[in-house]
């Protein structure tokens, strides 16, 4: 999604903004560009559709000590030069923008009435031009910008520079994330901290309604009624380790293969001999866990299916469990009992819907607010009581895959903590509690068992490349699981795949079934199996095509209509997790076949900061 990089320095500051932009690149965007003010006092911007790399190849005799650089995710306006970043009100003023401004229609008309013409398609060019309006009326930068603010209505993270204050770079936050990062006589402006890994390690980060004035050696802030206000400086612990291939094709591919390390590192220092330890989990875990009665979990995409998968083990474990999506969730009224825990998963702990969610829900009587996620220095992480960390590392490709399954692994932990409350159980746990805590701790063993089925889905890939749709199958708690394979495919092979719980086939998708169907079926050896060998005898008795990860010692045996992948025997409560894996590497090797662009797959973004 889009990302914003600015800089003020001695220095030449275009190898910092492309570097930046660079660094932004894993979140997605479709056109990207830059505006330095020059020696000349004057503003000197290019944009290009597509790639980074396509900006770099139009930058050449762009310098400058201040400028501002964007990558751009279209909202408003299909991807194009003229609807990229930075937008500019005449030769003037040059703005990136992240977020939705909601009023652009009436100020684009108002704009329009006092003789402005418009260049884009974008919500951002009024921005600019209110901007450049009262600077014409006597404002300078830092005060126009305070008054455009005033005037919107929406979500913006900007960068803003004006060839009439060449040593000012402005940045304002509402609902989009942004980052002062502060350099040796030289400071940055950044929606992300990764932009900045190599210029800066301290960084103060924008609340919303905050105003900053940024020069190479100050940095002010202003809060929502422009009173000057202090903002804490953090040190981040950002580093590039995690943005190198090391010799991978594609990071999805890498993350998958990291999964044994990300999840030892989930548990690192969390579990005891036979039970989870809660200390670990934060210094408020007790006192939280105490007072949770039931909860309620609220996330987009996969995070979202990995809290439909925990709801199987919240609610076996006796602890009442909703989960919604966080774009649905909202948007409507809600009755919330005493006692519930509102819970937030979120590999970014970026993205809005869940963001908003969390905002909410603050007004609504939840007794407190958790967040499972994976990036420290993020907008969840802050604004929740308490934070259980995935520890998955640096997820670049835009599929998730290790952010998932520790995100698993971490609702297991916490479904441990909540069992003993829920169950009156004393600290030691119980048999059920050691016997999953061995598990988990033989997870990597298992999870390297099921990387090592790659060459057979390699096989099976083949039969996908050629086709448009198909179905995936899965019982229990690994009805989510199959909706998760199906995201995977879509999201990265564009072959269409919908998810169903199996039991469901009858009810209408079996008309859908053909030998052009591929239908992949997840058949851990749980007390559903035999349900679901029923289920996929009803494919087979229509001529599907069938490929079924499968317990090897379900009875599932492959013949010509359906090809049958073995994985180890595994606990069920952990099942779940390992049946993940192979699904992952399916959809990457059809997606390797078929050669789309796995990182980056068309239309997506990696940290989702719009509505
Ligand atoms: C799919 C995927 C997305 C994200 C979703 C939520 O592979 O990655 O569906 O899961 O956009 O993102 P987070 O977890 O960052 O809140």
């Amino acid at each position: 999604m889009c990302g914003i990089v600015g800089a003020v320095a001695s220095r030449d500051i275009t190898p910092v903004l492309l570097d930046g932009l660079r660094r932004l690149e894993y979140r997605g965007y479709d056109s990207a560009g830059l505006a330095v003010v020059n020696q000349d006092d004057e503003i000197d911007a290019r944009r290009a559709v597509g790639r980074v790399a396509a900006l770099e190849e139009i930058v050449n005799g762009v310098n400058g000590h201040l400028g501002i650089a964007h990558t751009r995710w279209a909202t408003h306006g299909r991807p194009a030069e003229h609807n990229a970043h930075p937008q500019l009100s005449s030769t003037d003023v040059a703005v990136v923008h992240n977020g939705i401004i909601e009023n652009h229609q009436e100020l684009r008309e108002q704009q329009l009435a006092a003789g402005y013409t418009f260049t884009s398609e974008t919500d951002t060019e009024v921005i600019v031009h209110q901007i450049d309006s009262h600077m014409k009326a006597g404002a300078d930068l830092l005060s126009a910008v305070q008054k455009t603010v005033d005037e919107l209505k929406g979500a913006y993270g900007l960068g803003v520079i004006s060839r009439h204050a060449p040593n000012t770079l402005v940045a304002a936050r509402r609902g989009s994330p942004l980052l002062i990062g502060l350099g040796e006589a030289e400071n940055f402006v950044a929606s992300d901290m990764s932009a900045l890994i190599p210029v800066a390690r301290k960084y103060m980060v924008l609340e919303d309604g905050d105003i900053a004035c940024v020069k190479q050696d100050s940095v002010q802030i202003f809060d929502q009624n422009h009173k000057p206000i202090e903002r804490k400086v953090l040190v981040s612990t950002l580093s590039d380790a995690e943005t190198e291939l090391e010799g991978y094709a594609h990071f999805m591919k890498k993350e998958i293969h990291e999964q044994t390390r990300a999840i030892t590192e989930t548990l690192e220092g969390r579990l005891g001999a036979n039970t989870v330890l809660e200390i670990p989990l934060g210094k408020n875990a007790k006192e939280i866990f105490d007072a949770t009665k039931e909860i309620k979990i609220v996330a987009c995409g996969t995070s979202y299916n990995a809290a439909c998968v925990a709801r199987y083990w919240f609610e076996e474990f006796g602890v009442r469990c909703d989960v919604e999506i966080a774009s649905e969730y909202r948007y409507r009224k809600h009755v919330v009992n005493p006692g519930t825990l509102f819970v937030t998963i979120s590999q970014s702990g970026e993205t809005l819907d869940t963001m908003a969610a969390l905002d909410m829900a603050k007004g609504l009587g939840y007794t407190n607010t958790l967040c499972v996620c994976n990036a420290p220095e993020s907008s969840l992480v802050r604004a929740s009581d308490l934070t259980i960390f995935t520890h998955a590392g640096r997820e670049i490709g835009v599929a998730s895959t290790k952010a998932f399954t520790t995100q698993l692994v971490t609702l297991m932990l916490l479904a441990l903590c909540l069992r003993r409350r829920a169950l009156g159980l004393d600290y030691d746990g119980d048999e059920v509690e050691h016997e999953i805590v061995q598990e988990l701790r033989s997870l990597p063993n298992q999870i390297e068992h099921a990387l090592s089925l790659e060459d057979e889905i390699i096989a099976m890939s083949k039969h996908f490349a050629d086709k448009h749709h198909s179905l995936f199958l899965g019982r229990g708690m690994h009805f989510p699981i199959a909706v998760e394979g199906a995201l995977k495919l879509k999201e990265i092979s564009y072959i269409h795949a919908e998810a169903y719980a199996a039991g469901e086939l009858k009810h209408g998708p079996l008309a859908l079934v053909d030998k052009d169907m591929p239908v992949v079926a997840v058949a851990p050896n749980d007390e559903l199996l035999e349900k679901l060998k029923s289920n996929l005898e009803e494919v087979r008795a229509r001529g599907g095509q069938l490929f079924v990860f499968a317990d090897a010692h379900s009875g599932i045996v492959s013949d010509n209509d359906t090809m049958v992948l073995n994985v180890a025997p595994v606990n069920n409560h952990i099942a779940p997790i390992i049946y993940t894996i192979p699904l992952q590497l399916l959809s990457y090797h059809v997606a390797l076949i078929k050669g789309t662009d796995i990182d980056k797959p068309r239309n997506l973004a990696k940290s989702v900061t719009v509505e």
